[in-house]
């Protein structure tokens, strides 16, 4: 028999977050390694395929296969994809794939290439069940023409998108019935230098969102609209303020959610690339075009195709208790008009937060113009400091969030935030903290 607490935690389980940036587990509690992802679903389930980075490595891995039903919790199947010794299997950035039901399998293209990018190529591969595994069936040029970051997109036809001709040009090009090679090219953005694309379908406009070409750091990722898949295509706009370039991340897939859509980005760490982590956030559609809606905390409702964003408590960091070398600065970039900087070093900065007696995810609002990453240590009531990870903001008067689950007790809680002696964390504007989720 069941038990109640067993009934909670299924329920806990089912109603879990999606918490952007923060590090995910899957039904194992292992990190989730999918990164540039693509997605498919069959039936009821949603398949999750991407590069399993846990070396490190930019070189192939494996292209892991996740299932779930809620895109939430996240169970790790067999390796869709593994090395094979002397082929040109090693991907990188992005997957996808498609079912043809014409031959009844499951198609896998990527981007198949060699360490220095120099190949150029997609790669084909098919199986006959969503994880596979899939059988490799060869590496080439498109139309005799680079390929380097990939996408596919279904509407009646299948389509390859991608970065073509030294990441120059980006074209649409339409795949034959057997989804195993291209046809014809459809479309063609010249000079574009996009990558890391994708395209979302809504009210008959498609939507071509894509990044521009900056390694593995971010830029503002833009939109494209027409109202055929052969364009012509709009001049681009963004999908979040251009100062925060994205988010700090980078397309993968945009999955179509009722009336909107979800933006499936990577936070890619070059550095430590297995500890990349994934940017998901609703994308709105009411103004007619792609706004990401930036959300720290947020609920996906699959059935009803909605999703809802969680509201937090927010504290002004120069509303803390500052001590050390730890100072205040102004400016109207910042919430409340003020920033705490100097943070380390000896300068510490305490907030005072109610707590509900959980777990709690607090999102942590920074400037870091730095082009390199900084971390905070975040103790709770006195407690061992946690070290939180600050991505650059892109400027310091550029302000983005990071996410980090604490445990609370119940009422007041001082959270003191500071560095570690050697270098100094990221200028802190404000937290938030959410409602247990
Ligand atoms: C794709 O089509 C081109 C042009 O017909 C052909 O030369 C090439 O061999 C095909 N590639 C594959 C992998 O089937
Ligand atoms: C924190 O950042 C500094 C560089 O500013 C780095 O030397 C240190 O290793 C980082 N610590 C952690 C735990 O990531």
């Amino acid at each position: 028999m069941l038990s109640l607490a067993g009934i909670l935690a299924l329920f806990s389980i089912v109603r879990a977050a999606i918490v952007p940036g923060a590090t995910w587990t899957d039904t194992s509690g292992n990190v989730i390694q999918a990164h540039g992802g693509g997605f498919l679903k069959v039936g009821s389930t949603y398949y999750w395929f991407g590069e399993d980075k846990s070396s490190n490595s930019a070189l192939f891995h494996a292209v892991s296969c996740y299932s779930s039903t809620d895109l939430t919790s996240w169970t790790r199947q067999n390796d869709a994809l593994t090395p094979i010794a002397g082929t040109m299997i090693s991907t990188n950035n992005i997957v996808e794939l498609l079912f043809n039901s014409k031959n009844q399998e499951y198609v896998m293209w990527f981007h198949s290439d060699t360490s220095n990018y120099g190949a150029a190529m997609v790669g084909v591969a098919t199986a006959k069940a969503p994880c596979g595994p899939y059988t490799y069936k060869s590496s080439w040029k498109p139309l005799n023409a680079d390929s380097r970051d990939e996408s596919l997109f279904l509407d009646g036809n299948a389509y390859l998108l991608y970065a073509s001709d030294n990441n120059q040009n980006f074209k649409i090009t339409q795949l034959d019935t057997d989804f195993y090679n291209v046809t014809t090219t459809v479309s063609e953005l010249a000079g574009s230098t996009l990558e890391a694309p994708g395209i979302v379908k809504r009210n008959g406009v498609y939507f071509l969102i894509a990044s521009h070409t900056s390694g593995w750091n971010p830029n503002p990722n833009k939109y494209f609209r027409a109202t055929s898949i052969a364009g012509p295509w709009s001049a681009q706009a963004d999908i979040a303020p251009a100062a925060t370039r994205t988010y700090y991340s980078q397309n993968a897939y945009d999955l179509p959610l009722g009336s909107s859509a979800i933006y499936m980005g990577d936070r890619w760490r070059s550095d430590l690339l297995g500890t990349s982590t994934y940017i998901w956030y609703p994308l709105d559609f009411s103004s007619g075009n792609p706004q990401i809606i930036h959300a720290d905390v947020w609920n996906l409702n699959i059935a009803a195709g909605t999703y809802s964003t969680v509201t937090g408590t927010s504290y002004e960091a120069e509303a803390g208790t500052i001590s050390g070398s730890a100072t205040i600065a102004s400016s109207s970039a910042f919430s409340g008009g003020k920033i705490v900087g100097f943070l380390g070093n000896g300068g510490a900065v305490t907030i005072s937060v109610q707590g509900s007696n959980a777990a709690q995810w607090i999102a942590l609002y920074y400037a870091n113009g730095d082009s390199t990453w900084r971390n905070t240590t975040v103790s709770v009531n006195g407690g061992t400091p946690v070290v939180v990870q600050q991505p650059s903001s892109g400027g310091g008067q550029v302000v983005i969030s990071v996410p980090v689950e604490l445990q609370l007790r119940s009422g007041t809680n001082t959270i003191t935030f500071s560095a570690g002696q050697s270098n100094y964390a990221a200028d802190l504007d404000k937290i938030i903290v959410f409602p247990p989720s």
